[in-house]
């Protein structure tokens, strides 16, 4: 069969002949129709993410898109394993998946579930979020900001503020919900007086940036807020601005406020595929906006430094030469 695959850590993936898995045991083979590029998958395929075990050869690919022997079209996850979605063929527990009607669109539904997903799981399985609640999403003009931004508001958040350095990007949040927006990339003074502003009464964070911007946001918020006892949920997503933040300690003295991370390991597996079927139904409804380009899996090379530019989320096509 066909693949993405990677040999060395500091290169990225090649097209090439790889061979077929054998299903072990509680296995399937799958025919891939659509795998994304998501920042979960380049640090995998560099080697860098937390669950790397360092093993190469290595096919990239955490979830997709695919139809079983039997003609059922599944959204799969995978687990940790070098054997992952970006191939025309790749190994399935049907146990991790979720059977999708004929109607969706495979490029859709590869591009949104990861990014969906960070959101989703944050706020429906580590926090008790209350509808009406107000919602701060920090680094929102992201894939999985975008969404985090409309979940909030369909998971019944009152307000919605989004947070983002891309004033182009930003500026098209409004329509998918936001109620405020705040520009990271205007002079830093600025933008951290409009997160104590917001920050006065927010309910729960989502955070994709950590880094300086937490600590930065954290330090203006906290000082700002109108109730010390009102509960403030920071939620640890991403952390494209830096793996580490600097957070006062006085922060977590002088308000009520809790830090949670969601991700795997703090979500258990079987929290996660739980989700599976209410997100792929939600995401399939209609009511989200999605930014997808498919891409053939012969073109992965020159995708893969098309992903780490553009916005729209790359979608690897194993069968469109
Ligand atoms: N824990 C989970 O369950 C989970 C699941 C999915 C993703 N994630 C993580 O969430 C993060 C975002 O994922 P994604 O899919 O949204 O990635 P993405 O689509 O590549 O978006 C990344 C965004 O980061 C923004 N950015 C980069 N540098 C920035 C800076 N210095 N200040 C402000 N914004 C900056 C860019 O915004 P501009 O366009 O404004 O420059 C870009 O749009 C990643 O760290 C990913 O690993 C976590």
């Amino acid at each position: 069969m066909r693949a993405a695959v990677v040999t060395a850590f500091h290169t990225p993936p090649s097209c090439e002949e790889f061979p077929t898995p054998e299903p072990a045991d509680g296995q399937v083979l799958i025919d891939v129709l659509a795998s994304a590029i998501h920042p979960r998958v380049r640090s995998q395929a560099d080697g860098s993410h937390y669950t790397s075990v360092g093993e190469l050869p290595l096919i990239p690919g955490i979830d997709g898109v695919g139809r079983t022997a039997d003609g059922q079209l599944r959204y799969f996850v995978l687990p940790d394993t070098n054997i992952g979605a970006m191939a025309e063929q790749t190994l399935i527990d049907p146990r991790r998946s979720v059977v999708l009607p004929e109607t969706i669109d495979p490029i859709v539904i590869a591009a949104a579930m990861n990014p969906a997903m960070s959101s989703w799981i944050a706020l429906r399985r580590r926090i008790d979020f209350r509808p009406g609640s107000r919602v701060l999403v920090m680094g929102a003009t992201g894939n999985a900001g975008r969404m985090a931004v409309q979940i909030a508001k369909r998971l019944g958040a009152s307000h919605v503020t989004a947070a983002g350095r891309d004033a182009e990007k930003l500026a098209g949040l409004a329509a998918l919900g936001a109620d405020t927006l705040i520009n990271l990339g205007q002079e830093k003074a600025t933008a951290t007086s409009e997160l104590a502003a917001v920050g006065r009464d927010v309910d729960v964070v989502v955070d994709y940036l950590w880094g300086e911007w937490a600590a930065t946001a954290l330090s203006a918020i906290v000082p700002a807020r109108r109730d010390d006892a009102q509960k403030l949920t920071w939620i640890q997503v991403g952390s494209i601005t830096g793996p580490e933040s600097p957070i006062p300690s006085a922060a977590l003295r002088a308000c009520n406020l809790h830090i949670v991370g969601s991700g795997q390991g703090s979500v258990s597996p079987r929290d996660i595929l739980a989700e599976l079927p209410s997100l792929a139904s939600e995401i399939t409804s209609g009511h989200y906006d999605i930014a997808a380009r498919a891409v053939p899996l012969a073109r992965v090379t020159a995708a893969w430094a098309d992903a780490a530019v553009t916005t729209d989320r790359l979608v690897v096509i194993p069968s469109a030469r």
